[in-house]
């Protein structure tokens, strides 16, 4: 699947790992020699045992079965997604704010088992990235496999983050959006404001209507969701799960751009995508105001 000069360069860092090289320089040294899908492949094959140096530096892959339950796919078509949306935030950073995310202050809300902030590593230091989720079995799952960086629980209606204030460049929330309730938004995006820097970006995710007619498990109920999303910009299904504040934070979410707009007014819409791997992960850029 490499090309020998990818797998030359790995090698290469193989050898400076077990000559006593830190997880901070192994990284610095991959990221100057590899490309990033390059880079990506390595990170979900750990470990190895053909590379037991850096297996023991750099956190293991979550479970297939992980992946799967997170992100609904697994191994390389997996990180065809997870690429393709780390180009897309890398060039909108670069492109709206006129920096790259070379040594830039991540946060990842909603992190799941650190599929994207294994990515980010390929840009700045894991001590410059916080991977935060408020379900203590996913930060358990992080934990667990040696995921590097600042990983800490959230709360499902957060007032504040485990990271610190106003400082965070870049943010992104892959597939949370995509889950919350109105309150679970609501508090998430008012929380996040109060960490990113006054020249940050935040990239979030959010369905468009068209998703309730492409999911099988709304084939009865797709009218009245998109009825809500034409009426209120927000709809929105809970799955059964525990609640928190009495409510049930998490089910299946679609907004609209206007309901973002008119609702966030300390965020401004700055840039839009999509990628044809996933056609409902609408991607979002947000500016502070
Ligand atoms: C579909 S997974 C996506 C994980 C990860 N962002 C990714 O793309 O690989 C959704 C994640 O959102 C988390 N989550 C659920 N409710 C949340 C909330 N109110 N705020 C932030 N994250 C939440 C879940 O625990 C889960 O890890």
């Amino acid at each position: 699947m490499l090309l020998s000069d990818d797998a030359n360069a790995i090698a290469a860092a193989e050898r400076s790992a077990a000559a006593g090289a830190s997880a901070s320089e192994v990284l610095g040294r991959l990221r100057e020699t590899l490309p990033l899908d390059a880079f990506g492949l390595l990170m979900i094959g750990l470990p190895r045992t053909d590379l037991p140096a850096l297996s023991a530096l750099l956190p293991h892959m979550a479970s297939e079965e992980t992946q799967r339950n997170f992100t609904g796919a697994a191994g390389v078509p997996l990180l065809g997604q997870t690429v393709g949306f780390v180009r897309t935030l890398a060039y909108n950073y670069a492109s709206l704010s006129n920096r790259s995310l070379k040594d830039a202050k991540i946060l990842d809300y909603g992190c799941g088992y650190g599929r994207i902030t294994r990515a980010m590593y390929y840009y700045t230091d894991p001590a410059n990235i916080w991977a935060v989720d408020p379900w203590d079995y996913a930060i358990d799952l992080c934990k667990e496999v040696g995921l590097l960086g600042n990983l800490a629980q959230s709360d499902y209606l957060p007032q504040s983050l485990p990271a610190p204030e106003g400082g965070i460049d870049v943010m992104f929330a892959f597939s949370v959006f995509t889950h919350t309730s109105r309150s679970a938004t609501d508090a998430a995006l008012a929380a996040m404001r109060r960490h990113i820097a006054e020249d940050g970006l935040l990239a979030i995710t959010i369905r468009a209507p068209e998703y309730w007619r492409a999911d099988p498990a709304y084939a009865e109920t797709a009218q009245i969701h998109e009825k809500a999303h034409a009426e209120q910009g927000f709809a929105y299904v809970p799955h059964p799960r525990e609640t928190v504040a009495g409510e049930a934070t998490y089910g299946d979410t679609s907004i609209s751009l206007d309901f973002l707009k008119q609702n966030y007014p300390d965020w401004e819409v700055a840039g839009l995508d999509w990628s044809l791997v996933d056609l409902h992960q609408r991607y979002v850029f947000l500016r502070p105001v």
